[in-house]
Protein backbone atom coordinates (compact mmCIF):
# COMPACT_ATOMS: atom_id res chain seq x y z
CA UNK A 1 0.00 0.00 0.00
CA UNK A 2 1.16 3.21 -0.88
CA UNK A 3 2.28 5.93 1.91
CA UNK A 4 -0.20 7.97 2.63
CA UNK A 5 0.90 11.86 1.43
CA UNK A 6 0.96 14.37 4.74
CA UNK A 7 1.68 17.87 5.12
CA UNK A 8 2.33 18.85 8.89
CA UNK A 9 1.49 22.45 9.81
CA UNK A 10 3.41 23.20 13.09
CA UNK A 11 4.86 25.60 15.74
CA UNK A 12 7.53 23.49 17.62
CA UNK A 13 7.53 23.14 20.64
CA UNK A 14 8.27 20.23 22.14
CA UNK A 15 5.12 17.89 21.83
CA UNK A 16 4.92 18.87 18.02
CA UNK A 17 8.81 17.53 17.98
CA UNK A 18 7.25 14.17 18.96
CA UNK A 19 4.82 14.34 16.36
CA UNK A 20 7.12 15.29 13.80
CA UNK A 21 9.60 12.46 14.44
CA UNK A 22 7.14 9.86 14.79
CA UNK A 23 5.91 10.73 11.55
CA UNK A 24 9.75 10.32 10.11
CA UNK A 25 10.18 7.14 11.42
CA UNK A 26 7.21 5.80 9.82
CA UNK A 27 7.02 3.98 6.57
CA UNK A 28 3.27 4.26 6.45
CA UNK A 29 3.35 8.39 5.92
CA UNK A 30 4.97 10.43 2.87
CA UNK A 31 5.94 13.74 4.73
CA UNK A 32 5.64 15.44 1.48
CA UNK A 33 6.28 18.96 3.42
CA UNK A 34 6.41 20.84 6.67
CA UNK A 35 4.91 24.35 7.09
CA UNK A 36 5.77 26.64 9.85
CA UNK A 37 3.17 29.00 11.72
CA UNK A 38 3.60 31.61 14.93
CA UNK A 39 2.27 30.09 17.76
CA UNK A 40 3.98 28.15 20.93
CA UNK A 41 6.95 30.68 19.69
CA UNK A 42 7.37 33.27 16.75
CA UNK A 43 7.79 31.81 13.17
CA UNK A 44 11.01 32.53 13.03
CA UNK A 45 11.54 30.07 16.07
CA UNK A 46 9.10 27.78 14.58
CA UNK A 47 10.73 27.70 10.93
CA UNK A 48 13.88 27.26 12.75
CA UNK A 49 13.42 24.59 14.84
CA UNK A 50 11.35 22.74 12.34
CA UNK A 51 14.82 22.59 10.54
CA UNK A 52 16.43 22.01 13.70
CA UNK A 53 14.10 18.42 14.07
CA UNK A 54 14.42 17.35 10.07
CA UNK A 55 18.25 17.16 10.62
CA UNK A 56 18.37 15.50 13.81
CA UNK A 57 15.69 12.58 12.46
CA UNK A 58 18.38 12.73 9.70
CA UNK A 59 16.12 14.18 6.78
CA UNK A 60 17.72 17.29 5.87
CA UNK A 61 16.17 16.89 2.37
CA UNK A 62 12.71 17.75 3.64
CA UNK A 63 11.00 21.24 2.30
CA UNK A 64 10.38 23.55 5.28
CA UNK A 65 8.16 26.50 4.66
CA UNK A 66 7.50 29.31 6.94
CA UNK A 67 3.84 30.38 6.81
CA UNK A 68 2.00 33.36 8.80
CA UNK A 69 3.73 35.51 11.59
CA UNK A 70 0.26 36.41 12.81
CA UNK A 71 -3.40 35.29 13.20
CA UNK A 72 -5.88 36.51 11.12
CA UNK A 73 -7.56 39.02 13.25
CA UNK A 74 -5.96 39.00 16.83
CA UNK A 75 -2.78 39.70 17.97
CA UNK A 76 -0.12 36.61 18.15
CA UNK A 77 -0.18 35.27 21.57
CA UNK A 78 2.88 32.65 22.32
CA UNK A 79 3.69 29.87 24.72
CA UNK A 80 7.21 30.34 26.15
CA UNK A 81 6.17 29.80 29.63
CA UNK A 82 5.23 25.85 28.70
CA UNK A 83 7.84 25.87 26.09
CA UNK A 84 11.04 27.98 26.74
CA UNK A 85 12.24 30.78 24.95
CA UNK A 86 13.40 28.54 21.56
CA UNK A 87 10.47 26.68 21.45
CA UNK A 88 12.38 23.68 22.09
CA UNK A 89 14.24 23.98 25.15
CA UNK A 90 15.68 20.86 26.51
CA UNK A 91 18.61 19.53 24.14
CA UNK A 92 20.81 21.47 22.88
CA UNK A 93 20.28 21.13 18.81
CA UNK A 94 22.36 22.62 16.65
CA UNK A 95 21.49 25.50 14.30
CA UNK A 96 20.50 23.55 10.88
CA UNK A 97 22.59 23.89 7.75
CA UNK A 98 18.85 22.67 5.24
CA UNK A 99 17.60 26.13 3.74
CA UNK A 100 14.36 27.32 4.77
CA UNK A 101 12.18 27.10 1.19
CA UNK A 102 11.68 30.08 -0.39
CA UNK A 103 7.87 29.83 -0.72
CA UNK A 104 5.49 31.15 1.00
CA UNK A 105 3.97 28.32 3.52
CA UNK A 106 0.51 28.89 2.19
CA UNK A 107 1.55 29.28 -1.76
CA UNK A 108 2.74 26.12 -1.27
CA UNK A 109 -0.01 24.21 0.80
CA UNK A 110 -2.23 25.74 -2.08
CA UNK A 111 0.43 24.74 -4.96
CA UNK A 112 0.74 21.19 -3.26
CA UNK A 113 -2.80 20.23 -3.06
CA UNK A 114 -3.78 21.58 -7.00
CA UNK A 115 -1.25 19.48 -8.43
CA UNK A 116 -1.41 16.31 -6.41
CA UNK A 117 -4.21 14.16 -7.57
CA UNK A 118 -7.91 15.11 -5.47
CA UNK A 119 -8.14 13.84 -2.36
CA UNK A 120 -4.39 11.94 -1.68
CA UNK A 121 -2.88 14.57 0.56
CA UNK A 122 -4.16 14.93 4.57
CA UNK A 123 -3.15 17.68 6.56
CA UNK A 124 -1.66 17.63 10.17
CA UNK A 125 -1.88 20.89 11.63
CA UNK A 126 -0.30 20.84 14.93
CA UNK A 127 -0.85 24.41 15.62
CA UNK A 128 -2.99 27.70 15.15
CA UNK A 129 -4.97 26.89 12.01
CA UNK A 130 -3.48 30.11 10.48
CA UNK A 131 -1.89 29.03 7.09
CA UNK A 132 -5.09 26.44 6.57
CA UNK A 133 -7.61 28.63 6.35
CA UNK A 134 -5.57 31.45 5.06
CA UNK A 135 -5.01 28.76 2.07
CA UNK A 136 -8.52 28.35 2.12
CA UNK A 137 -9.28 31.77 1.59
CA UNK A 138 -6.57 32.60 -0.80
CA UNK A 139 -8.09 29.54 -2.79
CA UNK A 140 -10.95 27.84 -2.23
CA UNK A 141 -10.55 25.06 -4.93
CA UNK A 142 -8.20 23.39 -2.28
CA UNK A 143 -10.94 22.42 0.13
CA UNK A 144 -12.31 19.75 -1.73
CA UNK A 145 -9.10 18.12 -3.03
CA UNK A 146 -8.20 18.05 0.79
CA UNK A 147 -8.23 14.06 1.77
CA UNK A 148 -8.72 15.10 5.36
CA UNK A 149 -7.40 17.42 8.49
CA UNK A 150 -6.48 15.82 11.39
CA UNK A 151 -5.92 18.20 13.80
CA UNK A 152 -4.91 18.96 17.60
CA UNK A 153 -6.91 21.46 19.09
CA UNK A 154 -9.58 22.38 20.94
CA UNK A 155 -11.53 21.46 24.31
CA UNK A 156 -15.05 20.09 25.78
CA UNK A 157 -15.57 18.31 28.88
CA UNK A 158 -11.99 18.91 29.86
CA UNK A 159 -12.23 22.98 29.08
CA UNK A 160 -9.15 24.96 28.24
CA UNK A 161 -5.44 25.37 28.84
CA UNK A 162 -5.03 28.57 27.80
CA UNK A 163 -8.70 30.29 28.84
CA UNK A 164 -11.16 28.21 30.86
CA UNK A 165 -12.93 28.17 27.81
CA UNK A 166 -10.53 27.89 24.79
CA UNK A 167 -7.59 25.37 24.30
CA UNK A 168 -4.22 27.48 22.86
CA UNK A 169 -3.81 26.33 19.36
CA UNK A 170 -8.15 27.51 18.44
CA UNK A 171 -7.66 30.34 21.12
CA UNK A 172 -4.40 31.86 19.20
CA UNK A 173 -6.40 32.34 15.81
CA UNK A 174 -9.76 31.66 16.65
CA UNK A 175 -11.20 33.10 13.16
CA UNK A 176 -8.72 30.53 11.41
CA UNK A 177 -10.46 27.83 13.27
CA UNK A 178 -13.94 29.48 12.52
CA UNK A 179 -12.63 29.09 9.07
CA UNK A 180 -11.75 25.33 9.07
CA UNK A 181 -14.75 24.03 10.81
CA UNK A 182 -16.81 26.01 8.41
CA UNK A 183 -15.03 24.86 5.39
CA UNK A 184 -16.86 20.89 4.85
CA UNK A 185 -13.49 19.39 4.57
CA UNK A 186 -13.62 16.06 5.99
CA UNK A 187 -12.15 16.81 9.71
CA UNK A 188 -11.06 15.32 12.80
CA UNK A 189 -9.45 16.64 15.77
CA UNK A 190 -7.50 15.55 18.92
CA UNK A 191 -8.87 17.63 21.52
CA UNK A 192 -7.81 18.19 25.35
CA UNK A 193 -10.74 15.88 26.17
CA UNK A 194 -8.46 12.96 24.57
CA UNK A 195 -5.06 14.38 24.47
CA UNK A 196 -4.74 14.97 28.59
CA UNK A 197 -5.74 11.29 29.02
CA UNK A 198 -2.03 10.46 27.15
CA UNK A 199 -0.31 11.50 30.18
CA UNK A 200 3.66 10.69 29.68
CA UNK A 201 5.13 9.18 32.51
CA UNK A 202 8.48 8.74 33.71
CA UNK A 203 9.53 5.05 32.08
CA UNK A 204 8.35 6.31 28.48
CA UNK A 205 10.51 9.42 28.83
CA UNK A 206 13.86 6.89 30.60
CA UNK A 207 13.17 4.59 27.25
CA UNK A 208 13.31 7.03 24.98
CA UNK A 209 16.46 8.21 26.89
CA UNK A 210 18.03 4.34 26.96
CA UNK A 211 17.84 4.29 23.46
CA UNK A 212 21.26 5.68 23.07
CA UNK A 213 20.69 7.32 19.84
CA UNK A 214 20.63 11.26 19.13
CA UNK A 215 16.83 11.23 18.26
CA UNK A 216 15.63 9.19 21.96
CA UNK A 217 18.07 11.63 23.83
CA UNK A 218 17.17 14.94 22.75
CA UNK A 219 13.22 13.72 23.43
CA UNK A 220 13.84 12.81 26.67
CA UNK A 221 15.53 16.05 26.97
CA UNK A 222 12.68 18.10 25.47
CA UNK A 223 10.22 16.26 27.20
CA UNK A 224 12.16 16.65 30.97
CA UNK A 225 11.87 20.36 30.79
CA UNK A 226 8.14 20.21 28.83
CA UNK A 227 6.44 18.30 31.03
CA UNK A 228 6.98 20.51 34.09
CA UNK A 229 4.75 23.44 32.87
CA UNK A 230 1.42 20.83 32.91
CA UNK A 231 2.49 18.85 36.01
CA UNK A 232 2.64 22.19 38.27
CA UNK A 233 -0.49 22.98 36.91
CA UNK A 234 -2.98 20.15 36.80
CA UNK A 235 -0.56 18.18 40.18
CA UNK A 236 -0.72 14.95 37.68
CA UNK A 237 2.37 12.77 37.44
CA UNK A 238 3.16 13.48 33.80
CA UNK A 239 1.95 16.06 31.10
CA UNK A 240 -0.16 15.24 28.56
CA UNK A 241 1.54 14.46 25.09
CA UNK A 242 -1.13 16.32 22.93
CA UNK A 243 0.43 16.70 18.96
CA UNK A 244 1.60 13.00 18.67
CA UNK A 245 -1.91 12.15 18.94
CA UNK A 246 -2.42 13.06 15.43
CA UNK A 247 0.48 11.27 13.79
CA UNK A 248 -0.89 8.08 16.06
CA UNK A 249 -4.29 8.65 15.07
CA UNK A 250 -3.13 8.29 11.31
CA UNK A 251 -1.09 5.17 11.98
CA UNK A 252 -3.19 3.29 13.83
CA UNK A 253 -6.71 5.02 14.53
CA UNK A 254 -7.96 1.61 16.69
CA UNK A 255 -5.97 3.32 19.76
CA UNK A 256 -8.57 6.15 19.98
CA UNK A 257 -12.13 6.41 20.27
CA UNK A 258 -14.72 9.59 18.96
CA UNK A 259 -18.02 10.68 17.71
CA UNK A 260 -18.74 12.56 14.40
CA UNK A 261 -20.15 16.11 16.17
CA UNK A 262 -21.37 19.21 15.30
CA UNK A 263 -18.40 21.72 16.44
CA UNK A 264 -18.52 25.59 16.49
CA UNK A 265 -15.57 28.01 17.00
CA UNK A 266 -16.62 31.13 19.37
CA UNK A 267 -15.47 34.32 17.61
CA UNK A 268 -17.76 36.69 19.34
CA UNK A 269 -17.42 36.64 23.22
CA UNK A 270 -14.40 37.90 24.71
CA UNK A 271 -15.25 36.05 28.04
CA UNK A 272 -14.86 32.38 25.88
CA UNK A 273 -13.18 33.38 22.56
CA UNK A 274 -11.71 30.59 20.95
CA UNK A 275 -14.51 27.97 22.86
CA UNK A 276 -15.22 25.18 20.36
CA UNK A 277 -18.88 24.17 21.09
CA UNK A 278 -19.33 20.73 20.82
CA UNK A 279 -22.77 18.96 20.58
CA UNK A 280 -21.74 16.04 21.73
CA UNK A 281 -25.49 14.72 22.69
CA UNK A 282 -26.90 15.71 19.62
CA UNK A 283 -28.69 18.88 20.66
CA UNK A 284 -29.06 20.69 17.92
CA UNK A 285 -29.44 20.19 14.10
CA UNK A 286 -26.28 21.87 13.10
CA UNK A 287 -24.01 19.51 10.80
CA UNK A 288 -21.64 17.15 12.01
CA UNK A 289 -18.68 18.23 10.63
CA UNK A 290 -16.05 16.54 12.70
CA UNK A 291 -15.02 13.48 14.24
CA UNK A 292 -13.91 14.68 17.67
CA UNK A 293 -11.96 12.48 19.57
CA UNK A 294 -12.37 11.33 23.24
CA UNK A 295 -10.47 8.44 24.63
CA UNK A 296 -6.85 6.87 24.22
CA UNK A 297 -5.52 3.83 24.85
CA UNK A 298 -2.81 5.49 26.26
CA UNK A 299 -0.83 2.14 26.98
CA UNK A 300 -0.64 1.59 23.29
CA UNK A 301 -0.39 4.84 22.05
CA UNK A 302 2.99 5.29 24.26
CA UNK A 303 4.62 1.95 22.99
CA UNK A 304 3.56 2.99 19.23
CA UNK A 305 5.52 6.34 20.02
CA UNK A 306 8.81 4.98 21.37
CA UNK A 307 8.82 2.38 18.93
CA UNK A 308 8.54 4.45 15.90
CA UNK A 309 11.32 6.77 17.49
CA UNK A 310 13.57 4.01 17.65
CA UNK A 311 13.81 3.24 14.11
CA UNK A 312 15.44 7.01 13.68
O1 LIG B 1 -2.81 23.14 23.61
C1 LIG B 1 -1.78 22.31 23.15
C2 LIG B 1 -1.31 22.74 21.81
O2 LIG B 1 -0.79 24.05 21.87
C3 LIG B 1 -0.16 21.87 21.27
O3 LIG B 1 -0.21 21.85 19.87
C4 LIG B 1 1.06 22.62 21.73
O4 LIG B 1 2.20 22.38 20.91
C5 LIG B 1 0.61 24.04 21.56
O5 LIG B 1 0.80 24.40 20.21
CA1 LIG C 1 1.77 22.52 18.60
Amino acid sequence: MAPRKIIIDTDPGQDDAIAILAAFGSPELDVLGITAVAGNVPLPLTELNARKLCELAGRPETKVFAGCARPMVRDLVTAEEVHGKTGLDGPDLPDPTMPLQPEHAVDWIIDTLMTEPAGTVTLCPLGPLTNIAMAMVKEPAIVPRIEEIVLMGGGYFEGGNTTPAAEFNIYVDPHAAHVVFASGVKLTKAPLDVTHKALMNRKFIEDLRALGTPVGIASAQMLDFYERFDMERYGQDGGPLHDPCVIAFLLKPDLFVGKQCAVQIDIHSELSMGATLVDWWGQTDRPKNCFVLNRVDAEGFFALMLERLARL
